[in-house]
């Protein structure tokens, strides 16, 4: 099949979160098997144009109403994918909208004034982009909501009598990694889509007067899921629907839950290049070099007793960090107070946040943290620590905790979405389990989360080992899931033909 991904990143060259390493990992598991895959996301400021190709000729978008924009488009190959099935990634260049610094903000400008143009821009540009290279997609695959309007424009203005043509036996695909962000904006902004206002109500984009990007993209693709298993049941509901639970109880024959695999290339502690030393769950010792290179980076103890607790996250609501940091009710200060732990945290995230996390590291001399993004220490604190803590509100995934599992790094979790779907209880009596569980997300809750593993390290060392084994020998490559894609893509040529 050829497949066309629609993302507004992918790894290496634009990333906030897990979304990037999803779409380029899922990219080379489906070439692996075959597919023809091709990504396009948009050239921001710092993607530098010297690395890329630029395709001759600029591109028209047309946008509003007989209205045209004008783009350049660059292209690379997707690092990590084979000779034999190059993956070429396409970059839609506009300097008005993308030349700026941010995907989707700045830390003074969180949500750019004009998001909603710039993915509007971006996903009819998708189309033009296939027109320009004369290349059309089987499956166009649309990720989170600055991807959702591609389904939309399909449906509404690709697919039907009177188009320019070209996408009439294309099906479309949503996968929904955050149903927490949804693109809601005025409606004025609507006349920019060029899309008449019956489509407005018909495509499902009316929500309270406003107009919401995901939720037109729920109603109007093929075939729609989300990351794992569990966190597609929870979405069906009121308490983790983000109010579009009824639209997906009204799609949910369509609707499914996909676990997400990890890029067994990039996060494998035996092939590693950015920890000191590799290691497998046959020989450990690579993760005692990694512990103590950690301790060392971050000014620690070079103890290799005191178990590490570590994180690496974005730092805002969804992950747990109102719990662990918030002033005067978050656990961090007792749990460093009252346990023989040291706890390491890279993040960067929302300001409150940054501001108190730096504050402790100058008043508790076990906990250390590193405020910014950086990959190579987030490798070295996955091989380094004993255990990950993801206290999460809710997950639809999570790649952190696999990760933590590859390297043999227990995750503290709390029981929700892929969360639930990819770490396995410690049992204190068979000694069974890959993590540590809980249920509601309260400072208590984590507190005597932590108090448990620190427990089991001191006490129970020979259950940490086999854990730790157990662990690393799960399989969260990408084949199994990429089939999975492979019959969704199916099932939805199927409802067109
Ligand atoms: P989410 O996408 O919701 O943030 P995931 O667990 O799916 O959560 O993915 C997070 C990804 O982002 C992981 O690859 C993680 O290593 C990475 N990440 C998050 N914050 C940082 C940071 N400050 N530095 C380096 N990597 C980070
Ligand atoms: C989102 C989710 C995360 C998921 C990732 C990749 O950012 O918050 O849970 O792992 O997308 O699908």
């Amino acid at each position: 099949m050829k497949i066309l991904m629609v993302s507004s990143e992918a790894v290496p060259f634009a990333k906030t979160g897990g979304l990037a390493d999803m779409v380029s990992a899922l990219s080379i598991g489906l070439a692996k098997l075959g597919h023809e895959i091709r990504i396009v996301i948009p050239r921001y400021y710092a993607v530098d144009r010297s690395s890329l190709e630029m395709l001759p000729g600029a591109m028209g978008v047309p946008v509003g109403y007989g209205c045209e924009e004008w783009s350049a488009v660059y292209t690379a190959k997707l690092p990590g994918s084979s000779k034999k099935n190059p993956i070429t990634v396409y970059f839609i260049d506009h300097e008005n909208f993308f030349g700026k610094d941010g995907i989707y903000g700045t830390p003074t400008e969180p949500d750019f004034l004009d998001n909603p143009r710039r993915f509007t821009f971006f996903c009819r540009a998708a189309f033009q982009l296939c027109r320009k290279i004369r290349w059309f997609p089987d499956v166009l695959h649309a990720h989170d909501w600055p991807a959702a309007l591609a389904p939309v424009y399909l449906k509404f203005a690709e697919r039907v009598k009177g188009s320019l043509g070209g996408f009439e036996n294309t099906v479309s695909v949503l996968t929904i990694h955050n149903l927490g962000y949804q693109g809601i904006y005025y409606k004025d902004n609507f006349d920019y889509t060029g899309l008449g206002w019956d489509v407005f109500y018909n495509a499902g984009f009316e929500d309270w007067s406003m107009m919401n990007f995901l939720k037109a993209g729920m109603y109007s693709a093929d075939k729609l899921n989300t990351v794992s298993p569990n966190y597609a049941e929870e979405t069906k509901t009121q308490a983790h629907g983000f109010r579009l639970d009824g639209v997906l109880r009204y799609r949910s024959a369509d609707y499914s839950g996909i676990l997400n695999g990890i890029d067994t290339a990039v996060w494998n502690p035996q092939k590693d290049k950015l920890i000191p030393k590799s290691y497998s769950a046959n020989d450990m010792s690579g993760k005692e070099a990694a512990k103590t290179a950690l301790q060392h980076y971050f000014g620690l103890a070079e103890d290799p007793d005191l178990p590490i607790i570590g994180m690496v996250t974005r730092l805002t609501g969804q992950k747990g960090v109102g719990e662990l940091f918030g002033p005067s009710y978050g656990c961090i200060w007792s749990i460093c107070r009252d346990m023989k732990l040291q706890f390491v945290l890279l993040g960067s995230g929302e300001a409150w946040c940054e501001q108190e996390i730096m504050g402790l590291s100058s008043r508790l001399s076990n906990f250390r943290a590193q405020i910014g993004y950086s990959e190579d220490i987030s490798h070295i604190i996955e091989a380094g620590a004993d255990f990950f803590l993801m206290p999460s509100l809710y997950e639809p995934c999570g790649l952190n905790q696999m990760y933590s599992l590859a390297y043999g790094t227990l995750p503290i979790v709390r029981r929700t979405g892929g969360l639930t779907d990819t770490v396995e209880n410690y049992d204190e009596g068979k000694g069974t389990g890959t993590g540590f569980l809980f249920d509601d997300l309260n400072p208590q809750s984590i507190y005597n989360t932590v108090g448990w593993a620190v427990w089991a390290w001191y006490n129970r060392r020979e259950h940490i080992d086999a854990m730790r084994v157990r662990a690393m020998k799960h399989d969260f490559s990408w084949e199994k899931s990429a089939k999975k894609y492979v019959k969704m893509y199916e099932e939805a040529s199927e409802k067109i033909l």
